[in-house]
């Protein structure tokens, strides 16, 4: 007999691949807020993926990615736009109560929500929005992007070079301490035509693409995650004194001992460890098995169509990155293609325009960005809750 549990899954199943039918029947709907029933976010058809420079896989052999990235399509992101009497004086406190009522009530549902309208002016309010909605934010200790405190629980989106396409990702998959939700805030929005595009993928339509063997095989032998931190990057990239947020060997001896990771201080000061995670991990409010790991984008391939590091030929192991199996293997090339080219064909792009607010349920929804020209600035919170 199924149980409750099971019954629910099934039911779970049913409504993830089918966002517009319950949009239609949900009550849940914040008074500062009101929900759009359709996504006016125009389709993408300048934010080209096949053949594209500077984003890695998109010009390897056998490449399958389609020729743009997708408009938002089934309330990906689902879409808030604050109510117009709400704004005006209204506390910014008064909004993050609404909004996490939204977000907790749904965001396990739709896996982003997208937040329009909101009377932010920058980092500092985005911090004062992200601490009164009462989560439990965390920094960035050990994280492999290279990003900048803005305000309090608040930090620069990525500091990768404009050009560069960010692959899609869930925050920190690569680590035991990740996040389960990401909010960002568009400080500064790309100008038309200039690229930027935010990405979101939910990986829920990522497994059901992936082949079957590469998911037993990842299921069976999960990842061994390396990294390699320069004492200063000569490429610019992550250091240790960057990554870890501290000047101090004992600071980062102190997280490998309390992470329990193998590490190693190299002889010209770089730092190396290494670590062993399962592919998947539990969604905690769902109970899904969900597909939460970084073979693609913690692997070296990351690097060789990288504009700091594309011109450099060194070991694999070099990198600030790299990846294995669980077992030391190497993960076959056509594995990385195969993987990248099932991201790419379910993601879905759009512009944020200044002072959006994007809630990301970190578990399900991986996110990206596209190369851009000119100014754009997107700013991170990241909660552990
Ligand atoms: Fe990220």
């Amino acid at each position: 007999m199924w149980s409750v549990s099971i019954v629910f899954r099934q039911l779970w199943k049913s409504q993830a691949v089918n966002r517009s039918r319950l949009y239609s029947t949900s009550t849940r709907c914040g008074t500062k807020f009101k929900y759009k029933e359709r996504v006016d976010i125009p389709a993408q058809t300048t934010a080209l993926l096949a053949g594209r420079k500077w984003l890695p896989g998109a010009l390897s052999a056998g490449s399958k990615y389609p020729t743009y990235v997708a408009s938002p399509r089934d309330n990906f992101p689902a879409l808030y736009t604050v109510n117009s009497p709400s704004t005006g004086s209204t506390p910014i406190g008064d909004f993050a109560k609404d909004a996490r009522e939204i977000i907790e009530g749904d965001l396990h549902i739709y896996g982003a929500i997208l937040f329009r309208g909101l009377p932010l002016q920058g980092g500092d309010d985005f911090s004062m929005f992200v601490r009164s909605m009462d989560y439990s934010l965390i920094g960035y200790e050990g994280g492999t992007a290279v990003r900048h405190k803005v305000a309090a629980d608040v930090l620069t989106a990525s500091n990768d070079p404009p050009e560069y396409s960010i692959e899609p990702h869930n925050e920190m998959a690569y680590s035991d301490h990740y996040p389960m939700k990401v909010f960002f805030f568009c400080d500064v929005a790309a100008l038309p035509g200039h690229g930027g595009e935010s990405v979101i993928t939910d990986v829920r339509e990522v497994v059901k693409k992936l082949d079957p063997e590469v998911v037993d095989k990842a299921r069976k032998l999960g990842i061994r995650y390396c990294r390699h931190l320069p004492t200063r990057t000569p490429g610019g990239y992550t250091s240790w004194q960057e990554g870890f947020f501290t000047e101090d060997r004992a600071d980062v001896e102190k997280y490998m001992v309390e992470h329990k990771r193998a590490y190693r201080w190299e002889s010209d000061g770089a730092l190396t460890y290494w670590y062993n995670l399962p592919a998947f991990v539990t969604h905690p409010k769902t109970g899904e098995d969900v597909w939460f790991n970084q073979y693609h984008s913690h692997h070296a391939t990351y690097f060789k169509d990288h504009p700091l590091w594309a011109h450099l030929d060194i070991p694999d192991d070099r990198y600030p990155f790299h990846c294995y199996y669980g077992d030391g293997s190497e993960v076959e090339e056509e594995v990385l293609q195969h993987i990248r080219d099932v991201l790419w064909e379910v993601s879905v792009g759009f512009q944020m325009k200044r002072g959006d607010l994007l809630a990301l349920d970190n578990i399900y929804v991986q996110h990206s960005r596209l190369g851009f020209k000119g100014k754009r600035k997107l700013l991170v919170s990241l909660s552990m809750d």
